[in-house]
């Protein structure tokens, strides 16, 4: 396993918001993770990065220990983020943004160079050299993973890439983020469209409560109609 969770907690202040997290996730192949709004998906994927602290537990990458380092040696170490809010330069253009992303190839794992970024979001060729202020919601959306993939992730964490996306980018996008598993990242999804998630993960955590309250394949998932009424459907 790449990345192997155990215990997690963490807090904001004095709220507690994760209790216990656990899970593993594979050397290639797209995860995702699900739960209702608030259920802790985000902080997870925040406390992976080093943007909130772990209070308890721990957070392997290839054995080593994440927790306690600073986000951007744990992006150096090969941890990609793109996070909810699209992190992009306004006062760059979008080569200039681009090329703020790029980092050394990583020997044995799957590189990206900005030609590759074009090849992927055609769009944002036309767009290359307007501020990434001006750009709509899905070009920051493209513009942000492109910056991701260009520091060459072993793992790539995602926080809703198609929210807020029209269907056809949103098709895009979700291509792209196959692409990136075939070439052997890892990618740790969370989605809320459920029909997404279970089209493209190999194996699915829903959340609750702050914990894993069930781990499968999408297979599995479908077999447990309980854990989308308990876990998943607003009532
Ligand atoms: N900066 C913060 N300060 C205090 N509480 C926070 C902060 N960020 C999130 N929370 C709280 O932590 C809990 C988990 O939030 P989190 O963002 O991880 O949820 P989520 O599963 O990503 O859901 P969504 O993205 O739909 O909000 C929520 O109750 C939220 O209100
Ligand atoms: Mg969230």
């Amino acid at each position: 396993m790449l990345l192997q969770i155990a215990g997690l907690h963490a807090h904001y202040g004095k709220s507690h918001i994760l209790h216990g997290v656990g899970f593993a996730i594979p050397e290639a192949g797209i995860i995702s993770l699900l739960g209702r709004n608030g259920s802790g998906r985000s902080t997870t994927l925040k406390a992976i990065m080093g943007l909130v602290p772990a209070s308890a537990g721990s957070i392997r990458l290839a054995g080593e220990e994440l927790t306690g380092q600073r986000p951007y040696d744990i992006a150096r170490r090969g941890v990609g983020y793109v996070p909810e809010e699209r992190l992009i330069f306004p006062n760059l253009t979008v080569q200039e943004n681009l090329e703020m992303g790029v980092q050394a190839a990583r020997p044995g794992a799957a590189n990206w160079a900005i030609a590759d970024m074009y090849t992927y979001f055609p769009r944002l060729i036309e767009r290359r050299d307007t501020k990434a202020g001006h750009l709509s919601g899905g070009e920051k959306q493209m513009l942000t993973i492109c910056r991701s993939l260009l520091g060459n992730p072993r793992v790539l964490l995602v926080d809703e890439p198609t929210e807020g996306l029209a269907p056809k980018i949103v098709e895009v996008v979700m291509e792209v983020l196959l692409d990136v598993q075939r070439r052997g990242v890892a990618v740790l999804l969370v989605e809320q469209k459920l029909t997404i998630a279970l089209k493209c993960s190999q194996r699915l955590f829903v959340m609750g409560q702050g914990t894993i309250v069930f781990a499968g394949t999408p297979d599995e998932f479908r077999a447990s109609p309980e854990v989308r009424r308990e876990w998943l459907e607003v009532a």
